[in-house]
């Protein structure tokens, strides 16, 4: 006999009106969607993948060193291979990288296939958290204050497309992962 915490996760049988498709996590570099989407998988018993992890994996190449050697253009390519293949599975919780959403092919996957979901944060915020980090490509040798908001500029109308925006604010975690579920029950 299943214990109750394991039936009540990923092996529970789904009533015929669940909704299982894949949560596609959107938004920019530094809002957490990596972080979050762990802990949103968990919550819900579903699978998680980081598109960017995949990535990487799959070429055996760090993104900067993608970014480096072939370029943004061939990154986006992969990435849009990717992000195809996992959002084939139910039950899953996928982080993409901060411009999937921007390309026109990928969201289009997203949105077809997908529950996507905007983690929106102030640039203040997200020029804190990208400082934990120094692995970005777009943030190498420029100041990230200017080119988060630049990027932000050029890619709110996309983000904004997603199917529920939820603001990941500088409280806890789990605090944005309440917010998740509650967007996506309502
Ligand atoms: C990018 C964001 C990165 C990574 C790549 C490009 C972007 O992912 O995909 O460096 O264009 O915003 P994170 O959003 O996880 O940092």
């Amino acid at each position: 006999m299943l214990s109750k915490r394991a039936s009540s996760t990923r092996h529970a049988h789904a009533t015929p009106d669940q909704d299982l498709r894949p949560i596609v996590l959107v938004g920019m570099m530094g809002v957490g969607k990596s972080t979050i989407g762990r802990r949103l998988a968990l919550r819900l018993g579903y699978d998680f993948a980081d598109a960017d992890e995949e990535i990487e994996q799959a070429a055996n190449m760090s993104v900067s060193e993608i970014f480096a050697q072939f370029g943004e253009e061939y990154f986006r390519d992969g990435e849009r291979r990717v992000i195809s293949r996992l959002i084939e599975q139910d039950r899953i919780v996928i982080a993409t990288g901060g411009g999937a959403f921007s390309e026109a092919e990928t969201r289009d996957l997203i949105l077809e296939r997908a529950i996507s979901v905007w983690l929106d944060a102030p640039i203040d915020t997200l020029v804190q958290r990208v400082a934990r980090r120094d692995t970005r490509p777009l943030l190498k040798d420029r100041d990230p204050e200017t080119v988060l908001t630049e990027l932000m500029n050029k890619r709110r109308a996309d983000y904004s497309q997603a199917s529920l925006r939820v603001v990941s604010d500088n409280g806890p975690h789990e605090r944005t992962v309440g917010a998740i579920l509650k967007a996506l029950q309502s």
